[in-house]
């Protein structure tokens, strides 16, 4: 009888060394963006415990204050933005940090300083986390280029000049998705809980040119343009074809993940009661339109691409409409 195991993957290729092989194959790399996007990975590996209570007793309580043990309990979209300054700031590689639960911007200390500025969601779709439906996180990286000391216009900058982008997704399974410089694509990694670690499954993704899905919180309608309602009215009723599907989860994250997987398109419009839309240019609209875009598809507010927006304020908001090429060049033929 064979005395062989079940085949294990003994070369896999995990994040880590995917990486590590960037970093040693690009000449003037340094190994400061590998530590920090390690840094990052283990903040959502954390998270990702967290989402899935995998320390139930831990987070029993969590609507309370305190736990089982009688520590302090803290709420998941809390806990995940500690879990992400406090690796990010012990990368020993950023300087400024931007994060959506903070109101300004959080400066490392002078002696754990780097050069790289990180604008991040650390939990998006919190409306959906009590009801177990998927929620993410979203990461945007720049290099800082002024020599003076770390202020808020090292963050106001346009999405074009992303060094790296990315989000990990908390869904039926956990998938990071990582756009590492501009040109370089887009590749996914998936977390095989047993062994702890990313495993590329998602080589060069690349949103399909056209889909069949579209993505809105169509609840809003009554405050849509009329120049949208007619685009969505025409997804509904097509002269020719056939209607297009609606798919909607309210996690920014899921919406794009599935979008990029699948094709189609995602829009979180201007409304008249809110002119820019929902959705945050620094850590939202500009991290998914880098990965969207770096995809092969294309990422606009209507007007112009997502990523030539220039932000005069760290929590603007931006209109965004993301997905595949043809259907996002068709949206605007409706809006112009
Ligand atoms: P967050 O949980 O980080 O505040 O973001 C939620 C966002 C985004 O994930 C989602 O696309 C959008 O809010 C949903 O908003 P509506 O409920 O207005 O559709
Ligand atoms: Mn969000
Ligand atoms: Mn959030």
């Amino acid at each position: 009888m064979s005395q062989q195991g079940p085949a294990f993957d003994v070369n896999a290729m995990t994040l880590t060394r995917w990486v590590l092989y960037q970093q040693r194959t690009a000449p003037s790399a340094t190994g400061d963006l590998t530590q920090l996007l390690n840094s990052i990975q283990t903040a959502v590996k954390a998270i990702q415990s967290a989402v899935r209570k995998a320390g139930i007793a831990k987070l029993h309580g969590i609507s309370g204050d305190t736990n089982v043990q009688g520590e302090q309990v803290k709420k998941l979209d809390v806990l995940s933005n500690d879990l992400f300054i406090n690796m990010l700031k012990s990368s020993y590689t950023t300087c400024m940090l931007v994060s959506e639960e903070n109101s300004s911007v959080i400066q490392v200390e002078t002696e754990r300083r780097g050069k790289y500025v990180v604008c991040f969601d650390p939990l998006d779709g919190s409306s959906n986390i009590d009801c177990l439906v998927s929620v993410g996180s979203i990461f945007a990286i720049y290099k800082k280029v002024s020599p003076s000391e770390p202020s808020e216009s090292d963050a106001l900058r346009p999405g074009s000049e992303l060094v790296a982008a990315g989000y990990a997704l908390y869904g039926s399974a956990t998938m990071l998705v990582l756009a590492l410089g501009r040109g370089k694509g887009v590749n996914g990694f998936m977390y095989d809980p047993s062994i702890g670690e990313f495993i590329l499954t998602d080589p060069n993704m690349r949103v399909p040119e056209q889909g069949k899905i579209y993505s809105i919180n169509e609840g809003y309608t009554a405050e849509w343009s009329p120049k949208l309602k007619k685009y969505i009215d025409d997804k509904k009723n097509p002269k020719v074809g056939k209607a297009y599907g609606a798919r909607y989860v309210g996690s920014m994250v899921a919406d794009v993940h599935r979008t990029i997987k699948y094709g189609g398109i995602f829009m979180y419009p201007a409304t008249t009661s809110a002119p820019k839309g929902k959705l945050r240019l620094l850590y939202e609209c500009n991290p998914m339109a880098f990965v969207v875009t770096e995809a092969g598809g294309l990422a606009s507010n209507g007007n112009i691409p997502i990523l030539d927006i220039q932000p005069s304020s760290i929590h603007e908001r931006a209109p965004c409409y993301l997905g595949s090429k043809k259907d996002v060049e068709e949206l605007l033929t409706y809006l112009k």
